[in-house]
């Protein structure tokens, strides 16, 4: 009996000891990821404004430019380079595969829950029309374009 006991009491301790290690390797990740992402928002913020001349923009992108600056800029930075408010928008992580220009409509109309970075929610941004939110989606493209994210402008972007 005394010797069954003392198994049991082995088990015990080897199942409590491998809880323990599972536990810290959790820990261990979760804190790898945030490290990830404060990396992340770090590089944001030192990334080099995304400088592009103006003659390179269309007409309709200069329109964006402009609609861009003031509703989008406080937070996207200029250039769409990213401030401590917001990311870089001229970014792979928004080249049209990942974030089709759909999905710059439905930010803009319903706000986005932050899942990308650690800046926060964005609010849904009120008073443009689509036709508006479309300049800004080229001006978008266009910059993305000069910064070497895409090679060429969608086909659905009404530039
Ligand atoms: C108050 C700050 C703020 C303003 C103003 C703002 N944004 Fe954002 N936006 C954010 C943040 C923060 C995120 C990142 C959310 C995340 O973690 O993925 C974001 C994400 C986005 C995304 C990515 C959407 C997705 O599906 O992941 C797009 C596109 C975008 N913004 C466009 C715009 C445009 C265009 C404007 C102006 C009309 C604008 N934003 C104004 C803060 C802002």
């Amino acid at each position: 009996m005394a010797r069954e006991r003392q198994w049991m009491l082995r088990l015990l301790a080897l199942a409590a000891l491998s809880i323990c290690v599972a536990l810290s390797f959790a820990a261990c990740a979760g804190q790898d990821e945030h490290e990830y992402e404060a990396a992340q928002m770090q590089e944001a913020q030192d990334a080099e404004p995304a400088s592009l001349t103006r003659s390179e923009h269309s007409a309709t992108g200069l329109a964006g430019e402009k609609l861009f600056s003031a509703n989008c800029s406080m937070c996207h930075g200029a250039n769409a380079s990213g401030t401590s408010q917001g990311p870089p928008l001229v970014h792979q992580i928004y080249e049209p595969g990942h974030h089709g220009n759909a999905s710059f409509v439905i930010a803009v109309a319903r706000g986005v829950r932050a899942h990308h970075w650690d800046f926060g929610n964005m609010p849904a941004v009120e008073g443009l029309s689509l036709d508006e939110i479309n300049q800004v989606i080229c001006y978008l493209r266009e910059l993305q374009l000069a910064n070497d994210i895409i090679d060429e402008i969608p086909a659905s972007t009404p530039c």
